[in-house]
């Protein structure tokens, strides 16, 4: 890649990116799979060309650095997730990873603190039922028990998984001490962009989004056993059809979030019912639930509810109801200080632009939660449209949020220098 970093580099990158995992449809590219292991091979060697030398670290998120930066160094990070949803876009995730590398090509050589991308794996919980393994792993925050204890769906171990990127260059080996990941670089303050995946940046015609506070989420994996009966045979009054109360749990699910009002919102994104047939009544219903609300609390309060009103279906239908929570996270407010600078950048850049919580869970919530300062830029999104092949934002208005990053990152980084001299 030659000449400067413009607007047909990030769409060159984008573009490129895309076609890992595209599946006809989407894009689907599953943490530590074979498209993603290929998409970041493909980002590591764009990353160079862009003269930033790249790392992976024992967690398979890839780091493109200022060539020579010292392990354990102080840095602000950049970037956002590789993986996608099945069927999902080629923005969500993919956007704020190649900023990330552009951001940090763009910064080589301007001294002060070294601007590092990030480039993370499995912030969707797509592959695992546990989100942000990536993010957690480059803070460390994971124990050699987590590697075996978390499954995929055909029962393959985040340990296996790691060894299958590891053997194709896109993982380093998990440590053998006491801890399996130690973080690679000390991040000092983190900044994400990303497209906004609602529809309120395109509807105010605002140019950005600046993030002020992240959703909290629990999700939470149901079986409903009932009794698999001849579907025929069986009599309407003498069954117990797991996949009706299911059902009727996923109703009540609505009910209930609707009850509490915004910001709560709470989603069956999953049915699957066995045996599975025209002619037998479900014995066996597995669900998955994800419900969200920017108050822990009244999170809290929304759970154990929605918890009893389930147990309650189950029982009255005469069927079994375990319930295991999966993942979750608390709510996060992102840095008052970011947020202060980010907004009188976009006065001084005459940048149109809106306050925003976001109601979708990012890796900024982990830096956030462990205590590193961290915000979020916001891209608009077409129509709103997110998780989905249709989701789309001009390339236009994705580089407006690039060089205003690239601003924000340079005033911070000032800022930090002057902090550093006092
Ligand atoms: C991630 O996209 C999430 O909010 O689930
Ligand atoms: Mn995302
Ligand atoms: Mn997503």
């Amino acid at each position: 890649m030659n000449g400067p970093i413009q607007e047909s580099t990030l769409q060159e990158m984008i573009e490129g990116l895309r076609r890992f995992g595209a599946d006809g449809r989407g894009v689907t590219r599953l943490a530590y799979g074979p498209a993603w292991c290929e998409a970041q091979r493909w980002l590591d060697s764009r990353a160079r060309e862009l003269g930033l030398d790249c790392t992976v670290d024992p967690g398979g998120n890839l780091y493109a650095h200022p060539p020579g930066l010292e392990p354990a160094a102080p840095v602000i990070l950049t970037g956002s997730h590789l993986d996608t949803v099945e069927q999902g876009g080629a923005y969500d995730g993919a956007y704020g990873a190649v900023a990330g590398i552009l951001l940090a090509a763009m910064g080589l050589g301007s001294g002060g603190i070294p601007v590092v991308a990030y480039v993370s794996a499995e912030e969707e919980g797509s592959r695992f039922a546990s989100a942000f393994l990536g993010a957690r792993s480059m803070l460390g925050m994971a124990e050699h028990a987590d590697l075996d204890s978390t499954q995929d769906s055909a029962g393959v171990s985040w340990r296996a998984a790691l060894e299958f990127a590891r053997e194709r260059g896109c993982a380093s080996p998990v440590h053998a001490g006491p801890r399996p990941f130690e973080p690679l670089f000390r991040p000092r303050m983190e900044l994400e962009a990303h497209i906004e995946q609602g529809p309120v940046l395109e509807a105010e015609q605002k140019e950005i989004g600046i993030v002020t506070s992240i959703i909290g989420f629990r999700r939470v994996e149901i079986r409903i056993t009932g009794e698999a009966r001849h579907a025929g045979t069986t009599p309407m009054a003498m069954r117990k059809d797991a996949l009706v109360a299911a059902a009727e749990c996923i109703w009540s699910a609505e009910v209930l979030a609707i009850e509490h009002g915004d910001p709560a919102v709470a989603t069956v994104g999953r049915a699957e019912a066995r045996p599975g047939a025209f002619n037998v009544v479900p014995g066996e219903c597995e669900l998955r639930l994800d419900a969200r609300h920017s108050d822990s609390a009244v999170l809290g309060t929304m759970l154990s509810e929605l918890e009893k009103r389930f147990r309650a279906i189950a029982e009255r239908r005469g069927a079994k109801l375990d319930w295991k929570p999966v993942s979750s996270h608390a709510p996060v407010a992102m840095s008052a200080d970011m947020i202060t600078e980010a907004t009188a950048l976009a006065g001084e850049m005459v940048f149109s632009f809106k306050k925003m919580v976001s109601g979708a869970g990012h890796d900024s919530m982990i830096f956030a939660g462990q205590g590193v300062p961290s915000m979020m830029v916001f891209a608009p999104s077409h129509r709103g449209i997110s998780h989905h092949p249709d989701e789309f934002t001009p390339m236009t208005e994705l580089w407006e949020g690039v060089r205003f990053c690239h601003a924000l990152l340079a005033r911070l980084a000032r800022r930090d220098a002057m902090e550093g001299a006092k």
